[in-house]
């Protein structure tokens, strides 16, 4: 197969961070995607629907001319979000989940939920209006080792929080474990799960031997080559509660080259040729179509895009950076090839 066409894509988790940053990365997403779940995480966080409305407008204005591009927005979760923000947000049209960060997980996430016990009425008035819950799935205990994060997260407050939600919409964002796939790709129609071109790519080994990679440090942070097999079955299994999530999440050049890395890795602009890298190591490239354009809008309650994207077996090199605003971006692949390119039309 040299070519392959599919619906144009959506990306279900991607950070358009703000200001000269985010003008120097929205085109590059809008370039690539036709939607994206837009991730609330900017300092402050968007926690109102006045504050996500206000963010859409910014993004809107960072866009080329004529981009048919459309931010989905969430709401970042925090320990006094009230069920009367969830009504808005429904009301709105334009908040279409809500992200939930254990405060200290990630980049940003100190305004996270502490206990989710406190946020009771308002994820019960997210069951009552079917708006899904985006979890980062970790445990941030000072004592837990950072590679058992993941599973200790699904056992510990996952599953419990699904007994207690029984019609709570759930997608665990950036599955980075087998424990996370397995878990995903279950019978439950409540859960879904996103996937990174970096974890189904990458393992740590990656990230470690040989020096440390600091643009393919993310949080998740990446596990070991068995994890990696086994999110690369899940994300080519045909499931279709499993779709496409870049978490393509860009810092400055120099806060990633730096004696503290922040977490996250820059991919909107070489995102889908590394799926289609990933898909094609699996043998799975003709199951690429629903993970990239169907399975995200089904869960989602919105329609499949019109349009087609193709993909053409051509090498391209990824530059060494990208324009970031005040300094370059980094991307995942930075001076390397793909062996994948988007047809120009
Ligand atoms: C993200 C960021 O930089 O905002 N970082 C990351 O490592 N993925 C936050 C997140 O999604 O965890
Ligand atoms: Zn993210």
């Amino acid at each position: 197969m040299d070519t392959l066409t599919l619906p144009r894509p959506d990306d279900w988790h991607l950070h358009l961070r703000d200001g000269a940053l985010m003008q120097a990365v929205a085109p590059q997403a809008a370039a690539a995607f036709a939607r994206a779940i837009i991730m609330p995480n900017l300092k402050p966080p968007v926690t109102t629907v006045a504050e996500a409305a206000a963010y859409r407008q910014r993004i809107f204005a960072a866009l080329p001319e004529g981009s048919s591009f459309e931010p989905l927005m969430t709401l970042y979760l925090t320990d006094n979000t009230p069920p009367a923000e969830v009504e808005r947000a429904v009301a709105s049209g334009l908040v279409h989940a809500v992200k939930l960060y254990p405060a200290g997980a990630t980049t940003h996430s100190d305004a996270g939920v502490t206990d989710l016990l406190l946020c009771y009425d308002t994820l019960a008035a997210m069951e009552d209006h079917g708006l899904p819950l985006l979890i980062h799935g970790e445990r941030t205990d000072p004592g837990l080792d950072i590679f058992e994060r993941e599973a200790a997260f699904i056992d510990d407050v996952l599953l419990p929080l699904l007994d207690r939600h029984p019609r709570l919409r759930v997608v665990l964002e950036h599955v980075s474990t087998a424990a996370g796939a397995e878990l995903v790709t279950g019978d439950d129609p409540r859960l879904a799960g996103t996937f990174t071109p970096q974890h189904l790519l990458y393992s740590r080994n990656d990230l470690l031997v040989g020096g440390l990679s600091p643009h393919r440090y993310c949080m998740p942070v990446l596990k070991r080559e068995s994890d990696r097999e086994a999110l690369l079955a899940a994300a080519t299994s045909g499931h279709p509660r499993v779709f496409l999530g870049t978490d393509s999440a860009p810092h400055p050049r120099s806060a990633k080259e730096s004696g503290c890395c922040a977490a996250g890795c820059y991919s909107s602009p070489v995102a889908l040729a590394l799926y289609a890298e990933a898909f094609e190591a699996a043998g799975a490239l003709e199951r690429l179509a629903d993970f990239a354009g169907r399975n995200g809008p089904a869960f989602y309650g919105l329609p499949i895009n019109g349009e087609t994207v193709t993909l053409e077996r051509a090498a391209q090199e990824v530059p060494s950076a990208y324009p970031g605003g005040e300094e370059p971006v980094v991307p995942l692949r930075a001076g390397g090839t793909l062996g994948w390119r988007v047809r120009q039309p």
